[in-house]
């Protein structure tokens, strides 16, 4: 890791599961930061699925006129050690980082639903992580086992300890301490008890993980049907520049874009 500070804020989307909501989070949070005039460049880690930069090309093509969002979808090594091919990935990265900080007040990442060398990389370099959890006990435990009725800490989970590194990473490269925070995505109305108990558990873990929990989002189907025109639902009901057509605002899409707003807000950015 370089010793130098980066200018920019790098933001990390991180879950080793994949389906959480890394990549609908990720680019709704580069929209915004975008409409407020901010610089900001998005890193696609997740070379596969590519969620992140199809979404934003969907953009680019069907809304040429929103302002554009710089992504970068740095290739898989193609080396045959698996050891070579991490350090070429991780020292692209790097230096990638290191580029986009230079000139950009925010860098977003989205990686991958899976552990690898690059993406711990990309935990280690974000001054905030975001970590969406489903609402539901099975992806709570991916930050640590809980009992079955008090839902106390029995022990810490794998990923848990990999932001733990991360964390003594920027301590040893003298980097300002990285911000961890959790938000549920996809909650549903339906199941009041389940919410409930998942909320209760969440808070126990919180202290033990050294993770700020947050107000996340609702299941809605707009997050799901505004990507093949790469709008986002701060794009509705009008837009910051003339001449774009968007589908129209309903009372249920504003109490999305409030709840959007209020996870946003919640990240505590510097302005
Ligand atoms: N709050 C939400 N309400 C409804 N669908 C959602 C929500 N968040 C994400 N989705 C949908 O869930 C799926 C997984 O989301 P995605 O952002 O691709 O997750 P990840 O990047 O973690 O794999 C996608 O089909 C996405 O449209
Ligand atoms: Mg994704």
């Amino acid at each position: 890791m370089t010793n130098a500070p980066p200018t920019g804020h790098c933001i990390t989307f991180v879950n080793e599961k994949g389906g959480t909501g890394k990549s609908t989070l990720a680019v709704h949070l580069l929209v915004s930061l975008r409409n407020q005039g901010h610089a900001v460049a998005a890193i696609d880690l997740d070379s596969r699925q590519r969620t992140l930069s199809r979404y934003l090309e969907n953009r680019q093509q069907h809304h040429p006129q929103l302002a554009g969002v710089e992504v970068v979808v740095p290739p898989l090594s193609e080396l045959d050690s698996r050891s070579a091919a991490a350090e070429q990935e991780c020292e692209q990265l790097r230096q990638l980082v290191q580029g986009l900080t230079a000139n950009h007040a925010y860098v977003i990442i989205d990686c991958p639903g899976s552990d690898s060398p690059r993406s711990r990389l990309a935990m280690a370099l974000a001054n905030t992580l975001v970590t969406p959890l489903n609402d539901s006990f099975v992806d709570l435990d991916l930050l640590g086992q809980v009992e079955p009725e008090a839902h106390q800490v029995k022990q810490l989970s794998f990923f848990a300890d990999t932001i733990w590194q991360a964390r003594q990473q920027r301590a040893l490269a003298k980097l300002p301490a990285l911000d961890w925070v959790v938000a549920r995505n996809r909650l549903t109305m339906l199941d009041a008890r389940n919410k409930r108990r998942v909320n209760e558990a969440l808070e126990n873990l919180q202290g033990r993980v050294a993770c700020r929990y947050v107000p996340g989002l609702a299941e809605r189907v707009i997050y799901r049907e505004l990507f093949p025109s790469g709008l986002t639902l701060l794009d509705l009901g009008g837009s910051p520049l003339a001449g774009v057509t968007v589908p129209k605002m309903t009372t249920s899409h504003l109490a999305a874009r409030q709840e959007l707003r209020n996870f946003i807000s919640a990240l505590n950015l510097p302005a």
